[in-house]
């Protein structure tokens, strides 16, 4: 398939400019700006996208454009720091701006007819400027701060540009990729459902022949798509294991049986094993150790399953393409990368498995565009993230099952109100009761509740309550890496407080969370 690889110069953005030409259904890979010439030439790429960077591109020992790039022949786009980068590899010139300029900028067109024809409004983010352009190029914008906003060498098919078209705040930003990658790369747009199905049910077959694969099936999008992948490459071969932990959402195990077994046709061995988490649970309060006791049990339950089944060789792991590239991405991502780590429900390594990774070279949205095509229900594609250690993070404290109960009801009701007025689910897919349209409606990507195990005083009837409190969270974010509190109406609020205060036995009083993330986390623990 054609392709395009985009070499990261430490861009916060790096992963979302793949984003974009994926979203163009264009193929692309993202490589460290440094990674050897054999491992981004394998994938045959039709040009590079150099992309932004936090350093200076004159510093010594800055990052540069490898030379067998240059040499390729190939187009190559480069965005802020890749542009600089760029212009001194081709003997121009980069210096500091008098002031570093950041944020929305305007650009005027110099030349007709461009990749830039529909782009004005622009995103600055930039300490230095070019200040002569290499030989060849010629200016194809300016800014009010920058003569040379883009600029395009059009023999060699070089071009630069010095704000960011990835970005939401580049309206029309990502047309500009996908003429670069489409029609100056001549790569045709060939990555669709339909042909990464095709592709990863024939890499599955050629892996694991005629043997057996097991999957365990926690009802998250990941490892659901990945082995709906699976069946679809192998059938019955397929061994999909799913453990109530009875530590999941209202109704959570049903959807997940009935997704697999109406909606695929597959096998599903659903392990009920509520009592055994719950007790291991039993007075422990401390959230690392609670933590470690449902990671552990996981696996045993799940290693006890595996034997029964008599052991297969495979197993299915629901890697995608964001965890790949934060472990090998420049140093920008080492803090980040302790997230991937807290992922409890895993596999412990000593487990004698080899890892069928279909999903590899996913993002989130190709897994869920892919998940819909394979059939599975549209609650389950879309459904928000959940943790691996299941509702124990949300029931701080002690979880009994009096209080898991109590918490999976509270949760429940918030979430058939936002499902309701249309903040939950398939983006833009549910219209508010109010007769808002869906444009208007900014969607929540992870809602919950949480237990508090601290007790107020109330006053219920005429009697004087004395019970637990909750806290309603609900966050918009792109990346789950930072996210603010959604602004949820007050009557919605209001609504939700007051069914669970009234419906929920235990709970008589409802807070709910405006902190953001940082300095607060998603989940509370
Ligand atoms: P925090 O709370 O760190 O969460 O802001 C970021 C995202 O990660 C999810 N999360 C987890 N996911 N296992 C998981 O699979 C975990 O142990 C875990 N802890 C947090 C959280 O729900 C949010 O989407």
């Amino acid at each position: 398939m054609d392709s395009i690889a985009i070499l990261d110069f430490g861009s916060q953005y790096a992963q979302i400019i793949a984003r974009r030409v994926r979203e163009a259904q264009v193929y692309c890979e993202l490589f460290p700006w440094d990674a050897p010439q054999e491992k981004i030439l394998s994938i045959r790429p039709k040009g590079f996208i150099l992309s932004g960077g936090p350093r200076s591109a004159y510093e010594p020992g800055a990052p540069y454009i490898q030379e067998f790039i240059l040499k390729s022949g190939l187009p190559i786009l480069g965005i802020c720091y890749g542009m600089q980068a760029l212009t001194l590899a081709l003997g121009g010139q980069v210096d500091a701006s008098a002031h570093r300029e950041y944020g929305p900028a305007e650009i005027q067109p110099l030349v007709q007819g461009t990749m830039l024809d529909e782009i004005s409004k622009v995103w600055m983010s930039h300490g230095d400027r070019i200040t002569r352009m290499p030989e060849g190029f010629v200016a194809l914008a300016r800014s009010g701060n920058s003569p040379y906003a883009a600029m395009g060498d059009m023999q060699r098919k070089y071009f630069g540009v010095q704000f960011h078209p990835e970005v939401h705040h580049t309206p029309n930003g990502s047309k500009l990729l996908q003429h670069f990658a489409v029609d100056i790369c001549g790569a045709k747009p060939e990555w669709t459902p339909a042909s990464i199905i095709e592709a990863s049910v024939e890499r599955i077959r050629l892996q694991v022949g005629e043997e057996r694969v097991l999957a365990a099936v926690s009802g998250g999008v990941d490892s659901s798509v990945a082995a709906a992948l699976v069946h679809k490459a192998i059938g019955d071969q397929l061994v999909a294991v799913f453990v109530d932990t009875g530590l999941l959402r209202k109704d959570e195990g049903e959807q997940v049986a009935s997704a697999f077994r109406e909606n695929l046709h597959a096998e599903l061995i659903a392990v009920d094993a509520a009592d055994e988490f719950l007790g291991a649970l039993k007075g422990v309060s401390e959230p690392e150790q609670k933590r470690r006791i449902v990671g552990e049990k996981f696996i045993r339950v799940f290693e006890a399953r595996a034997r029964e089944v008599g052991q297969p060789r495979f197993l299915v792991q629901g890697t995608i393409y964001p965890d790949v590239v934060e472990s090998s991405a420049p140093d920008r991502n080492k803090a980040e990368r302790i997230k991937t780590h807290h992922n409890v429900g895993g596999l412990p390594e000593d487990m004698q498995f080899e890892l069928v990774e279909p999903l590899r070279y996913l993002f989130k949205d190709e897994v869920r565009l892919v998940g819909e095509v394979l059939g599975l229900p549209e609650a389950l594609v879309w459904r928000q993230p959940f943790p691996g250690p299941g509702l124990t993070v949300r029931c701080l404290g002690e979880v009994t099952p009096e209080r898991a109960a109590r918490l999976r009801a509270a949760d429940a009701i918030l979430i058939e109100e936002l499902t309701r007025a249309g903040y939950m689910g398939k983006p833009g897919s549910a219209r508010s009761s109010n007769g808002a349209g869906p444009e208007e409606i900014q969607h929540v990507s992870q809602a919950f509740v949480v237990l508090l195990p601290v007790r107020s005083v109330g006053v219920m009837g005429d009697q004087r309550t004395y019970q637990e409190a909750a806290a309603i969270r609900a966050v918009t974010t792109e990346d789950f890496m930072t996210a603010d509190w959604a602004r949820l109406p007050h009557d919605l609020l209001a609504r939700t407080a007051n069914r669970i205060v009234n419906e929920v036995d235990g709970i008589n009083r409802v807070v709910y969370d405006i902190t953001s993330k940082p300095p607060a986390t998603i989940e509370w623990e």
